[in-house]
């Protein structure tokens, strides 16, 4: 009788799937901001190009890595071949040409933890980070934006989840709660768990595609197009999918003992990655392992306060794909 009851409750689910999509077109970026973005990049590259001829602009983020939200900042690293690069110097000077001409709200944070470059582009009114040599961010945001390319129900299921934990205010790194490029690799790896998945694992496939950054090998398969049909086996659809990616978060998970990695596709114990304990301020109250640098738990930033506030909200969230009648709008009822 349980089974029986469950089951008639996994169907009865595909009546939210066209309220989801709604929620998710709408939050697609129109494709004239994606032209402005260009043209913003287009006028900043030529500042640069004159002032540092070596020098490379590179979009990394939400802007590039198909996950962004309309009206989204964008983020910009500037990437130089030189060995000893004075940043701080090099953030003064670029700020200083950025403010001659003409960009607005110009501000260099050279102390920040990734110094950068604040401004305000007043023709297209989009506002703009720039950091310099932040490589590894450009490669991760290829990453997702690969793996974008192989299923659509990746970008569907990130971006509800993205606009959930915006709504509930879980998205704050600054409280405790998760980084979106946290949310997007929890969404990757749950397809790539479903079964038959849905994503492959892109790392364990022969390399197409290698740099090394900072030391770091960073290889994958990337010739995702000859990939379009790989979850085609799986008839999951959108509603089915938040309810299991919720489920599994507020239920499934073994928070004391497990990390989820995107890199190997699986779910690796803590004990093997000797996260088991508290190191500084790294407390690994949840797991989840940044695929090129493997050391970095993008959960770091959770505390003993912060992860019950997050487990309470996916709790909240799965019952809510339960039992609500329209789980498409009360999931993202404000906080
Ligand atoms: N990033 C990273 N390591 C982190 C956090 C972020 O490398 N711990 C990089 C990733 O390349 C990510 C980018 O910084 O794509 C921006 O991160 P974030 O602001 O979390 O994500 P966005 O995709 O920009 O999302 P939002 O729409 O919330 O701005
Ligand atoms: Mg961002």
């Amino acid at each position: 009788r349980m089974v029986k009851r469950y089951m008639a409750c996994r169907n009865d689910i595909h009546r939210h799937d066209a309220p989801f999509l709604a929620v998710y077109k709408s939050l697609i970026p129109a494709e004239e901001e994606l032209e402005k973005q260009k043209q913003l990049m287009a006028k900043l590259d030529n500042l640069v190009a004159k002032e540092w001829p070596n020098a490379k602009l590179y979009l990394y983020g939400s802007c590039a890595n198909s996950f962004g939200f309309p009206k989204s900042d964008i983020d910009v690293c500037l990437a130089i071949e030189d060995d000893d690069v004075n940043k701080p110097e090099m953030l003064l000077k670029l700020a200083d040409i950025l403010e001659s001409n003409d960009l607005q709200n110009v501000q260099a944070l050279t102390r920040a933890r990734v110094p950068i470059v604040k401004l305000m582009d007043p023709v297209t009114e989009i506002s703009c980070d720039i950091c310099i040599n932040n490589v590894l961010a450009v490669v991760n945001t290829k990453l997702l934006r690969d793996y974008s390319l192989i299923d659509v129900r990746l970008r569907q299921l990130a971006f509800i989840v993205k606009h959930w934990a915006k709504s509930r205010r879980v998205n704050e790194t600054y409280q405790g709660t998760l980084s979106s490029y946290a949310y997007v690799l929890m969404c990757i790896h749950y397809l790539q768990q479903r079964s038959p998945p849905i994503l492959p694992c892109l790392q364990e496939m022969e390399p197409t595609y290698s740099v090394r950054v900072d030391n770091i090998r960073c290889a994958y398969f990337d010739n995702v197009e000859r990939l379009s049909t790989f979850g085609s086996s799986n008839r999951e659809t959108i509603a089915e999918l938040v309810w299991g990616f919720f489920n599994y978060w507020a239920y499934g998970h073994d928070y004391a003992n497990t990390v989820v990695s995107v890199r190997t596709g699986s779910i690796l114990g803590k004990r093997e990655k000797d996260w088991t304990r508290r190191v500084g301020n790294d407390r690994h109250l949840i797991c989840i392992e940044d695929p090129f640098e493997t050391s970095h738990d993008l959960g770091r930033v959770v505390d003993k306060f912060s992860i019950r506030v997050l487990r309470e909200e996916f709790e909240r969230a799965a019952k809510i794909m339960h039992q609500d009648p329209n789980p498409s709008a009360k999931l993202f009822e404000l906080y």
